[in-house]
């Protein structure tokens, strides 16, 4: 008897639970709830924050421009050694060479070598001359120095009106004893005066 009384209470309170929670409201004992009151005055502002931990630091602008300058020499540096692969240039010292590999009188690569801002190759020491000599070799034809035949016979300066202080005269040269303003470079590097109108292998410096 008890128990099946229990069975029935558990019944009803279940189907209680059932139609109270998922079919519609219950109705409140309490009777109908009372209107809202007016909100509330707004609380103090909340304390400020905890300051953050510090963040990696930065790279200073010095420091910027230094790495950029690096990435620069070193694509500088790659260009460099290409064209020296290739034999476009020749590089000694902060002096660097290069050809049209197309032939002109002595004015002509004068003209030439200045409109590419540089200037016709005029070799200062023997690592130089072997640069220059480099083209000579390399198209088998001689090529103008950046040298001319003063107003002394027998003494040649730097377009600049400098004396040299590097010579490499071919044996017995220079000869021509003033008739011969121009210098240039046999394939073997050494130097012999000659006049200035015949076609050479245009050569400049930068
Ligand atoms: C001649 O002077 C230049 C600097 O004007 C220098 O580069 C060159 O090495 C010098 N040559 C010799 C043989 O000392």
């Amino acid at each position: 008897m008890l128990s099946s009384q229990l069975v029935h209470i558990l019944a009803v309170g279940v189907a209680l639970l059932v139609s109270c929670h998922a079919l519609e409201p219950c109705p409140d004992p309490r009777g109908p709830p009372g209107r809202d009151g007016h909100p509330g005055p707004q609380g103090p502002r909340g304390r400020q924050g905890e300051k953050g931990d510090p963040g990696t630091p930065g790279r200073s602008a010095s420091q910027d421009i230094l790495v950029d300058l690096m990435e620069f020499d070193e694509r500088i540096s790659k260009i460099e050694k290409a064209l020296t692969l290739n034999g476009k240039i020749v590089i000694t010292g902060d002096k660097l060479f290069a050809s049209t590999e197309k032939t002109a009188d002595f004015d002509g690569t004068v003209k030439i070598c200045k409109a590419a801002h540089g200037s016709i190759a005029a070799p200062k020491n023997a690592k130089e001359n072997a640069a220059v000599m480099r083209f000579v070799k390399q198209f088998n034809t001689y090529a103008y120095l950046g040298i001319t035949e003063g107003h002394i016979p027998g003494y040649f300066n730097y377009l600049t009106g400098k004396p040299l202080n590097f010579t490499n005269w071919y044996e017995n040269e220079p000869m021509g004893k003033g008739t011969e303003k121009c210098v240039e470079m046999y394939t073997d590097g050494t130097w012999n005066d000659k006049v200035c109108s015949y076609s050479r292998l245009t050569v400049c410096e930068f």
